[in-house]
């Protein structure tokens, strides 16, 4: 006997495009959601002529000064995004071996984080701790015959991480993958009697080319040059190493995880948020950024639809909050 889709008494049972069938219904069985609630917006705060221009590898992000980082802070409160977290492009001059500008406490993050709080815009202020956008070398430790050295960068991060919280910093982001950096910022911060700033560490930070355009943002891909930062951000093939990075940063004193970049890293996302059920953020990075944004401005993807899709690929591997430079164009969107 032929068979035809009819033919069976309950051919097939199940029908998964029923409920695909409206828009009512396909809100009602939808899985994961994208809020505003999710985002952390990444601004570039300069001193230098650069404020207002666009970052050219990343089209529709500017660099601000002081005033354009309170505008934004601003604009992120009447958006309902509830934090920003702030990068510098520190003027060459100011850069040394050291990255001594990280540990003045007039230097233009710590000016921006004030002035941001003074304002009284209501949005948490992450920011990072690295030395990369101070040093004349672009790496983000102190680097020695070559060798960027552990224990003596990280007695700087701590002294950079203390005077951050001073200024205002809500959460500190150490994003330079020295080993032992959380616990010895939690420790310095509990004894500077700041128990209340926390910790967004970056657990598992891989050693990217999609932060390609944001070390032209920050200018520190000049400095850095040919040089690499494998010895201290992971191997991107590597998954049971950022689940040892994340467990030592939990229990370093860690508040919250962070998986960098995100997209390709979706399964490290999965696996962190499976495995230790803390708050588990992604770095949507400068790159994917540009990707998007570059293949939307080509007429090649509508823009639009493929930063939402994006964003919410997070929210279904188990991210928590996701920093993205579309933020603010995220969230007018879905407040619409
Ligand atoms: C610095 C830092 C980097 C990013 C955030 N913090 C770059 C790097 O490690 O070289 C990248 C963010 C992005 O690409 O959007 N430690």
């Amino acid at each position: 006997m032929a068979f035809t889709p009819s033919s069976g008494p309950c051919f097939p049972t199940t029908r998964l495009r029923r409920p695909r069938a409206h828009d009512w219904s396909r809100r009602l069985v939808g899985e994961s959601r994208l809020s505003v609630d999710d985002l952390i917006w990444p601004i570039f705060v300069t001193d230098g002529p650069d404020a207002g221009a666009e970052v050219s590898s990343m089209p529709g992000v500017i660099r601000r000064d002081v005033a354009g980082a309170v505008e934004a802070a601003e604009e992120a409160a009447s958006l309902g995004i509830p934090a920003l977290a702030l990068f510098p492009q520190t003027d060459p001059g100011l850069k040394d071996p050291q990255g001594s500008y990280a540990l003045d406490p007039e230097n233009l993050v710590c000016r921006a984080v004030r002035a941001i709080k003074d304002s009284g815009a209501k949005v948490g202020l992450v920011c990072d701790v690295a030395l990369d956008p101070y040093t004349s070398h672009g790496h983000d430790g102190v680097l020695e015959n070559g060798c960027i050295l552990n224990d003596e960068s990280v007695a700087l991060l701590v002294s950079q991480a203390l005077v951050l919280a001073e200024a205002g910093a809500d959460v500190v982001a150490p994003s330079d993958m020295m080993d032992g950096r959380v616990g010895a910022i939690r420790h310095a911060l509990d004894n500077a009697g700041r128990q209340d700033v926390m910790i967004c560490a970056y657990a598992a930070k891989y050693a990217s080319a999609f932060y390609g355009p944001f070390r032209d943002a920050v200018g520190s891909a000049a400095n850095l040059g040919q040089g690499d930062k494998r010895t201290y951000q992971m191997n991107p093939g590597n998954r049971d190493e950022a689940l040892r990075e994340v467990a030592l940063d939990l229990a370093e004193g860690a508040d919250m995880v962070m998986v960098k970049p995100g997209l390709p890293y979706l399964d490290i996302i999965a696996a962190v948020k499976q495995e230790f059920g803390a708050p588990t953020f992604a770095y949507q990075v400068s790159g994917e950024y540009a990707m998007i944004r570059a293949a939307a401005l080509n007429g090649w993807i509508d823009g639009d639809k493929a930063m939402v899709e994006s964003l919410l690929a997070f929210k279904r591997a188990g991210a928590d909050a996701v920093l993205t430079y579309f933020a603010p164009m995220v969230a007018r969107l879905l407040g619409r």
